[in-house]
């Protein structure tokens, strides 16, 4: 499943690929019920990846690299193999250690149905029922997520004190930040309303309407909790948080990184914008004036560890809903134009100003592994929905570095964690390292550029003669972005700087699906 030390032997690779900061999933204590995201200790590492010196050892040499170290937080669930939540099935219903968690009573005549009709994020309810101490059927917890996940009581002013310490002992630790889990979660709605069709309770796209007031996701009271975590990050010097918060739309989603909140949010309605030119426009339009209004920069973001991966979705004709994945039963992607669209994407979103995130292997160009064999599948969606949704085990699979080694380079046995496809051999870093136009130098090239003309910083100028229903250009800090995704256009002369298209000459013809930096 790799490990801190297998990752510390990556570091200098991650280096020159040009990246500022990594972004490290849960390496904490947990029974990997959901890839880490299940903590049962928030100040020890999972043996699996090492230990706390390894931690240390992983911090110091990512700091000799240039390198931050942002760690992953776990804030609206623990695990339930955490000693609280063992404590709380020990305890009677209302005593302190239940307090720190969501029991209620159940409906019905002997407390049998569940206390409303919430639903988990990776399906069935959101409502687990236990056995009492004294072997009784007894009170529900809530999960918003798998039963082996339950929710924090953040009522409870002592989960908010606990959440200042775990902070406190990262950052003391050398952490550089952290990435906060479900970040517009923790709040819940004390009367436990039901859901109706306007509460949708799918943790993104269902929340686009700003009026909504939803019993459990973006409440009011969270900022209380993103403020006083700021509190905490400012007592240290130089160091950041960014926030998963799946909020709709982007003007709320602004909330989160106002200027004594968090400092980015990921910006999941750029994620999940086609790569149509009229609509790539109004999402980069509608994300730098919500952020902007806030006084906070923009972020980018086109694949993460939870969606499938953007070479793959933009192979297919229908994008499936978020969670779902691409299973061998579903329409395969086509892996050309997926690879081909998929590269010309990262082209105009890494010369956007504001931050940048780039998932492992899409600088390979990987593309989801859509043909999986049920038997390895790890998501708990995928057995929360008897297989209905085959989950995110497809992006996860171990990347490609040797494409001739036991498991691409991963690790020594032949077989890691979720298997690797054939497939990757070709992708692999070593394959693709010195290639002229190989996807690996394409990203090292635009991100040594991004840093030399600080387009990270810069403004975002649209350069109008050149949009259009298909193509989309730009101007950030001297530098011409161009995008084309419909035919052969023409394009003004200068040095080009970077470009997905081979051969292309200053003045040429941009090809469909390609994208060029040109220096004005
Ligand atoms: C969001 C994480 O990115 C995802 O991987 C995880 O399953 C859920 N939160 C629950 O922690």
């Amino acid at each position: 499943m790799g490990d801190l030390q297998g990752i510390k032997k990556r570091l200098p690779a991650l280096a020159e690929l040009g990246v500022d900061a990594v972004w490290y999933s849960p390496f904490f204590k947990s029974p990997q019920h959901d890839a880490g995201y299940d903590v049962s200790d928030y100040r020890d590492i999972d043996p699996l990846f090492g230990t706390l010196e390894d931690f240390d050892e992983l911090v110091s040499e990512s700091h000799s690299l240039g390198l931050k170290v942002i760690v992953d937080l776990v804030p609206n669930h623990s695990s339930s193999e955490h000693e609280w939540f063992k404590l709380a099935l020990k305890s009677e219903p209302g005593s302190p250690e239940r307090n720190r968690y969501i029991f209620r009573d159940g409906k019905g005549d002997s407390g049998e149905l569940p206390p409303n009709n919430w639903q988990s994020v990776f399906g069935g309810p959101a409502w687990t029922r236990i056995t009492e101490p004294d072997g009784t059927k007894g009170q529900w917890y809530l999960h918003l997520f798998d039963t082996s996940q339950p929710d924090w009581n953040w009522e409870n002013p002592e989960i908010i004190e606990e959440y200042d310490s775990v902070l406190r002992f990262w950052l003391d630790r050398g952490a550089d930040g952290f990435r906060i889990d479900v970040a517009h979660s923790m709040k819940k709605d004390l009367d436990f309303p039901d859901l109706d069709s306007t509460n949708s309770n799918a943790e993104g796209g269902a929340m686009t309407d700003a009026s909504i007031v939803h019993p459990f996701w973006n409440r009011e009271g969270v900022h209380e909790i993103n403020r006083r975590w700021r509190a905490v990050l400012d007592e240290y010097e130089d160091r950041a948080m960014c926030a998963e918060a799946w909020v709709m739309p982007l003007s709320r989603m602004a909330n989160w990184v106002r200027p004594d909140e968090y400092h980015q949010t990921f910006n999941f309605a750029y994620l999940e914008t086609p790569w149509d030119a009229s609509k790539l426009k109004a999402v980069v339009n509608d994300s730098l004036k919500a952020f902007s209004d806030v006084g906070a920069p923009s972020t980018w973001v086109l694949s993460n560890h939870d969606v499938i991966r953007h070479t793959s979705r933009f192979g297919v004709s229908q994008n499936p809903p978020q969670g779902q994945g691409i299973g061998p039963e579903h329409e395969q992607p086509d892996e050309e134009l997926g690879l081909r669209r998929g590269r010309a994407a990262s082209t105009f979103m890494l010369g956007l100003p504001g931050g940048a995130y780039i998932y492992q292997g899409e600088e390979l160009g990987l593309p989801e592994h859509t043909t999986l064999d049920h038997k390895y599948r790890q998501d708990p969606t995928y057995f929360r929905t008897n297989g209905e949704k085959v989950g995110r085990d497809g992006c996860r699979v171990p990347i490609p570095w040797e494409h001739d080694k036991k498991s691409f380079g991963f690790g020594d046995t032949d077989t890691p964690w979720i298997p690797q496809p054939e497939g990757f051999a070709e992708y692999a870093r070593d394959v693709q390292e010195g290639v002229e136009g190989s996807t690996l130098e394409l990203y090292k090239k635009l991100l040594r550029l991004r840093k030399e003309y600080k387009l990270g910083s810069g403004e975002l100028h649209w350069l109008e003669p050149l949009c259009s229903e298909s193509s989309i250009a730009f101007e950030n800090n001297g530098v011409l972005v161009i995008s084309n995704m419909g035919e052969p256009i023409n394009l003004p002369g200068g040095e080009i700087l970077a470009s997905t298209q081979q051969g292309l000459e200053p003045g040429g013809q941009l090809n469909t699906d390609q994208s060029a930096w040109i220096r004005l």
